[in-house]
């Protein structure tokens, strides 16, 4: 086996010059991560893509251990801790090669590595496939996600206990990435979208890895429009999310629709919300209708093919919402009820059941922001080009600032 794995890499190296591999012919991953900037890595027999686009490095160029320990053309998994209770190893970056474990901490290998993968990942197979770490609530504990053929294990960090699944509907994977908290298999030059703890595959799946995590010009419909909103810095105006998990994000004159499938698609508000034109100052969904807010006015949309003003409006924010306008933005997270408004560093409930509004409950918030919005999950508040995910409602009060993402990057997919 030795010799063979060097006659492997003399032969590698003999035909390296030629063979940088190029991410638009269709070509298999053999690990997936991002880095702790979020940036997704693409490893393929010992080169690297970074970023969506862009020429392959050779890999050991940014992990030069990884080629001095083990003279290897190639990584079997990685992915990237994220596991808030676990400070010591949060954001390390963890490399499996056949038997044995690397775990990089800003591109410095850490002391002590490698490791065998049964000393740190106990009852966890050699030679894996893929690898994804899956953090609460994601999982019901914090975990990482082992493949190899079609057998799956769930790793729990905490307890180091192996639960075996069985993910019926999902292909062998040769790599796994979550990304913006979606869960991907890589199989081919495709991929299925999964869901982490069943492992079920909602939706039309495989779809071609290049049309969405490539961005292969020949594969793409994305204009350079598309490319500049899901990149831009600039501040957005106002955000939402409505029931069936569609986000729209306006900026400007543009409204930005990330669809459940993570399509983006860029329109001008006024050729969709005609009435509004441009320079909303909040969005909220409120029992599945869409409303937009701007100066002095809420305009209401019943959202399908075409979004439909509904009857009586525009109302002002004042009959709407029991607060003068103009104000910064409004959300409900889902609870039929109320909806939040923020107006600077204050929020104020309104119950919307009631026939005459008023915006009560009035509290200070952890800072001003530009847009907000709530789902199941939780408040997000944007702020420049930085958001903040709040679990609860209830922290948004607190002292404590969440996490800081970056809107273009982890919202929204642009890759630097
Ligand atoms: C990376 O690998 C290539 C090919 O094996 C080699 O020529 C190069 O010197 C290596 N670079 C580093 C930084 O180790
Ligand atoms: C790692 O595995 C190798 C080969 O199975 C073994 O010789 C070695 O003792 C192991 N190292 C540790 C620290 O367990
Ligand atoms: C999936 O892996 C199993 C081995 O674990 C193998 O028997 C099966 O053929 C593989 N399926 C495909 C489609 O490659
Ligand atoms: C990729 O998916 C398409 C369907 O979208 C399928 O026809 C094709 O066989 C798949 N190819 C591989 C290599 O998995
Ligand atoms: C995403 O879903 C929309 C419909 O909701 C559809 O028009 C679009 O083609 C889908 N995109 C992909 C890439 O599946
Ligand atoms: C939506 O608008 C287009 C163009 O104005 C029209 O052709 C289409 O019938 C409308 N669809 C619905 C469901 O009203
Ligand atoms: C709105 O609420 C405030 C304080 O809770 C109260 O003083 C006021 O009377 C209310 N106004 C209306 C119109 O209900």
């Amino acid at each position: 086996i030795l010799l063979l794995s060097h006659i492997m890499k003399l032969l590698t190296k003999w035909r390296s010059p030629a063979a940088v591999p190029d991410r638009c012919q269709g070509i298999e991953m053999d690990a997936v991560t991002v880095n702790e900037d979020g940036i997704p890595y693409f490893f393929h027999s010992g080169f690297l893509f970074k970023g969506f686009h862009g020429a392959a490095e050779r890999a050991n160029e940014t992990f030069t251990e990884l080629d001095e320990h083990q003279h290897l053309g190639h990584v079997d998994a990685a992915f990237r801790l994220h596991y808030e209770d676990h400070p010591t190893e949060h954001n390390n970056i963890i490399f499996f090669l056949d038997t044995q474990i690397f775990s990089y901490y800003q591109h410095k290998l850490e002391g002590g590595y490698p490791k065998n993968i049964s000393e740190v990942y106990p009852g966890i197979p050699d030679h894996l496939d893929a690898a994804v770490e899956c953090p609460k609530p994601e999982c019901e504990e914090d975990s990482v996600i082992f493949f190899k053929g079609d057998e799956i294990f769930h790793f729990n960090f905490k307890t180091k206990a192996v639960e075996m699944k069985e993910f019926t509907s999902m292909p062998n994977c040769t790599s796994a990435f979550r990304f913006m908290e979606h869960y991907y298999c890589f199989h081919g030059h495709n991929f299925s979208k999964f869901d982490p703890k069943t492992g079920e595959v909602h939706g039309r799946y495989p779809k071609e890895a290049r049309d969405f995590f490539m961005r292969c010009s020949k594969f793409s419909d994305d204009s350079d429009h598309v490319e500049r909103e899901r990149c831009s810095r600039a501040h957005l105006d106002a955000i939402t999310a409505d029931n069936e998990g569609d986000m729209f994000a306006f900026r400007g004159q543009s409204f930005i629709c990330k669809e459940v499938n993570d399509t983006l698609k860029v329109e001008p508000i006024e050729l969709t919300f005609k009435e509004v034109k441009s320079d909303v100052d909040a969005a909220f969904t409120f029992k599945d209708d869409l409303y937009l807010v701007k100066d002095e006015h809420v305009f209401a949309y019943r959202v399908g093919e075409n979004h439909t003003l509904l009857d009586g409006y525009p109302k002002t924010v004042k009959e709407e919402l029991g607060i003068e306008g103009p104000i910064d933005s409004a959300f409900s997270c889902d609870e039929h009820q109320h909806v939040h408004v923020v107006k600077g560093q204050l929020m104020y409930d309104v119950d919307m059941a009631a026939s005459e509004r008023n915006a009560t409950n009035e509290r200070s918030i952890m800072f001003p922001s530009d847009a907000a919005m709530c789902g199941p999950r939780g408040v997000t508040l944007v702020k420049g080009n930085h958001f903040y995910h709040f679990d609860t409602l209830k922290l948004l009060f607190s002292r404590a600032v969440p996490e800081r993402h970056q809107v273009s990057l982890e919202l929204f997919g642009c890759d630097h």
